[in-house]
């Protein structure tokens, strides 16, 4: 009965196709879409953006309405936006994101700030490799949208406000789920903080204070066990550079091996030595962020900088990184940071700068449906 109801589908989508393309043939040419222009200040690292899905300003547009668009889940009540809310950097601020029919997911779920920036190890475990692939995950995933792509070009076909806008981000109006995943994915590459107060003290528009100014030193500076007065957090060395990632997947030291229950990266690869491993996060709006790490353990900046300080797990049950707190010097053990509450508060106070308000009230990420 299923295969031939399939067969029912394939064939009216066939007709479907044929009629549209003899259809299109006596339309006017559709102008060249334009392209969007990201003005990304030069301290940024390269962007990346495929050949074959450049950003235009019609396909983000597109892209837009398709983030917030309900039909993309089975039972039309969620889309990408009900997880991923702009006033909390696109994170839900849930411990762990809630899918369809109130289904309680695995993990905490993530920011989607400066992602042309990325080009490999999406999600906390690394599993996808771009924003185009990565898009296909919560559709599918059971926990989250859990839609078939074949439901979702039906119900986008059945709409018509979308006939225009795929005309004009693609040049035809032919819907499928290449472009759906396209558009999506030219939307999140559009989503860029670059106003933070941390970059207009990088412009030269900002000064920071004198703890912000010693929070951005301790950010950077790697402690060194021998050398007692040279004072670090250490940070940077996975939290590196404008973007505060190295955008590998590392284990941070939250937990022993024998107490890790979410095995991140050893997931895919079936590694021990990879266990507990996962992204280094940026840490662009992290004070909008919270809860925090990929099981959102932490509620609190002053609980994240508590475990880095105190609580960091290390020795011979423990995958914490080679970074992780040892000292520069040859020989010497992994260490808690032992920071003082002033120094504990200035890199916090630094951790602000990171907060973009323009980014977060920016018109272009809104919803187009709310007002
Ligand atoms: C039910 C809540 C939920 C929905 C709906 C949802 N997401 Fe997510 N999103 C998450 C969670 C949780 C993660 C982290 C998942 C993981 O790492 O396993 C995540 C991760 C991501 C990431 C990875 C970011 C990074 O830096 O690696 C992107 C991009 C993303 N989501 C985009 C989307 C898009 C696009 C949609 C709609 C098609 C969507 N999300 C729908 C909860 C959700
Ligand atoms: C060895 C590399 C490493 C070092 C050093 C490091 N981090 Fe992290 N950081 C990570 C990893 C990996 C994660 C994600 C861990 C997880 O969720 O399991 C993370 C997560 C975080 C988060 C939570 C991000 C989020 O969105 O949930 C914050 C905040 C953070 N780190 C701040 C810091 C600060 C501040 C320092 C310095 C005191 C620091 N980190 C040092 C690797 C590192």
């Amino acid at each position: 009965m299923m295969i031939i109801r399939n067969i029912y589908f394939f064939v009216f989508f066939f007709l479907l196709f044929s009629c549209e393309k003899t259809k299109l043939k006596t339309l006017e040419p559709i102008p060249a879409p334009e392209e969007y222009v990201l003005n990304i200040p030069t301290y940024y690292p390269n962007k990346f953006i495929p050949a074959d899905n450049p950003l235009t300003k019609a396909g983000v547009e597109l892209g837009r309405h398709l983030f917030y668009e309900k039909k993309l889940s089975k039972d039309n009540t969620l889309s990408c936006g009900s997880c991923h809310f702009q006033r909390l950097a696109f994170t839900d601020g849930l411990t762990k994101s809630v899918g369809i029919n109130g289904k309680i997911g695995k993990r905490n779920a993530m920011s989607l700030t400066n992602l042309v920036f990325l080009n490999k190890n999406f999600f906390w475990d690394g599993r996808a490799n771009s924003v185009e692939h990565q898009a296909i995950f919560p559709i599918l995933d059971s926990l989250e949208l859990n839609e078939t792509l074949e439901n979702i070009v039906q119900k986008i076909r059945n709409d018509s406000k979308y006939t225009e806008l795929f005309k004009f981000a693609f040049g035809n109006s032919e819907i499928n789920s290449d472009k759906i995943i396209k558009a999506i994915a030219q939307f999140e590459r559009s989503l860029i903080s670059i106003n933070s107060k941390y970059d207009k003290y990088l412009r030269s528009e900002a000064t920071f204070t004198a703890q912000e100014k010693l929070g951005l030193l301790l950010f950077t500076t790697h402690p060194d066990g021998n050398l007692p007065s040279l004072r670090g957090g250490n940070c940077s060395d996975c939290h590196a550079g404008v973007l505060q990632t190295d955008n590998n997947l590392r284990n941070n030291g939250l937990e022993f091996n024998d107490n890790i229950k979410d095995k991140g990266l050893e997931n895919i690869t079936g590694k021990a030595t990879d266990k507990g491993k996962f992204r280094v996060l940026s840490l662009r709006n992290i004070e909008l962020t919270a809860p925090y790490m990929h099981d959102g353990r932490f509620s609190t900046l002053e609980e994240v900088l508590e475990h880095y300080n105190e609580h960091v797990k290390f020795g011979q049950n423990s995958n914490a990184d080679v970074l992780m707190l040892a000292s520069n010097s040859p020989g010497s053990l992994p260490q808690n940071l032992n920071l003082s509450p002033n120094e504990v508060t200035a890199i916090i106070a630094f951790l602000k700068t990171l907060t973009d308000t323009e980014f977060i009230n920016n018109p272009k990420f809104k919803d187009p449906n709310s007002h």
